[in-house]
């Protein structure tokens, strides 16, 4: 049983990963400003402790005793990062950073800065973790500068562990349909119709929200000398998807007519990525696959369980909201 503490708990990934923390017995202290809500987590009790608190002011009393610290509070898809670019830098770099400083500063051992395959950007062939990054936005660039200073933090006494993430999908007590899975299986639901962005052939590397979690609590219990100061692309070589096929799999998965509609301008994001590194170091291999989230949604769609008009559920536009609504006009 260990003391960990994740920020970003009361969103999309953290908010499975807490819960996935505190059912194999650990202690948890969830740090989060929870922009999308307090009820994604469940209430306090002996193992969870809730700070409502912001990365960039957080105490280091709240860091000692920690075994280890997953640092997921950012703003955090390309289109948010674009609002306030400034605060994107301030939160998603500096603000990690400070975090990852803190722990060090406070004995704590380990610290895993979950990034995201984003940094790769548009690029040909297979990635790896020693491919060149090419990160196209605020928000992937704000990512890379975050894994290079943490990286530089790692010691002997303090394992530093970057996680490239790939595009994840599924079900979470944050839902978030910005997401291309996600997004897929709304589309279908409200109006039998997929919304494609253009022009689909881009290749994207996707990987289910438990599984991202569970390759989390990997690098928690891997012995530091096989993976300290180093990066590891979280997700499956067979989740590397074009976008066009991935939505016949998903309609499929459903057994609904594939149709769909184009939005958006071409995209110019487009990235296939090994993983075969994670898979050698911590033995990750995923559970899920798109169709098995994409039933998953779909269901929770059907039963009333999620609100598939909650405005909460598409990033940018709830934190446009929060920035339009909030009095003084400095929420961010
Ligand atoms: N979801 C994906 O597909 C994906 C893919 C790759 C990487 N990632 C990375 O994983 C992390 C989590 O992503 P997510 O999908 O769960 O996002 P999310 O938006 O659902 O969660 C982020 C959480 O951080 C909180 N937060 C934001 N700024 C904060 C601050 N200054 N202090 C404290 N809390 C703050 C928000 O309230 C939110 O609960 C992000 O760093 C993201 O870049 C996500």
């Amino acid at each position: 049983m260990s003391s960990l503490l994740v920020t970003g708990a009361g969103g999309y990934i953290g908010s499975v990963l807490t819960r996935m923390l505190l059912e194999h017995g650990d202690s948890v202290t969830a740090v989060d400003r929870f922009f999308f809500g307090r009820q994604t987590l469940p209430p306090d009790d002996g193992r969870l402790r809730v700070i409502e608190g912001d990365i960039r002011t957080l105490q280091q009393a709240e860091l000692r005793g920690i075994d280890a610290v997953i640092d997921l509070a950012a703003l955090s898809n390309d289109p948010a990062g674009e609002l306030e670019s400034e605060k994107t830098w301030a939160i998603n770099h500096a603000g990690r950073v400070r975090i990852a400083t803190l722990a060090k500063q406070a004995g704590v051992p380990r610290y895993i800065l979950p990034s995201s395959c984003s940094v790769y950007g548009f690029q040909e062939g297979l990635l790896d973790e020693r491919s060149p990054v090419n990160p196209l936005t605020t928000y992937a660039k704000a990512n890379r500068q975050a894994e290079g200073d943490t990286l530089a933090l790692a010691d002997a006494g303090f394992c530093v562990v970057v996680l490239r993430q790939a595009t994840v999908y599924g079900l979470s007590p944050r839902m978030r349909f910005d997401l291309a899975i996600n997004g897929m299986v709304r589309g279908l639901f409200k109006q039998g119709k997929i919304p494609l962005l253009r022009d689909g052939t881009q290749w994207r590397p996707f990987v289910h929200v438990r599984d991202t979690a569970r390759a989390m609590m990997l690098m928690l219990e891997a012995r530091p000398e096989r993976v300290n100061a180093q990066i590891f692309n979280v997700g499956s070589d067979d989740q590397n998807c074009q976008i066009m096929p991935l939505a016949k799999t998903v309609a499929e998965a459903m057994g609904i007519r594939f149709d769909y509609e184009w939005y958006g301008l071409p995209d110019h994001r487009s990235y296939r990525v090994s993983f075969q590194k994670v898979r050698e170091a911590v033995g990750f291999h995923p559970a899920c696959s798109p169709s098995d989230g994409a039933r998953e949604v779909y269901e929770a769609l059907r039963s009333g369980a999620v609100d598939p008009d909650d405005p909460r559920t598409i990033t940018v536009g709830w934190y446009k909201h929060l920035i339009e609504t909030s009095r003084p006009r400095v929420l961010l």
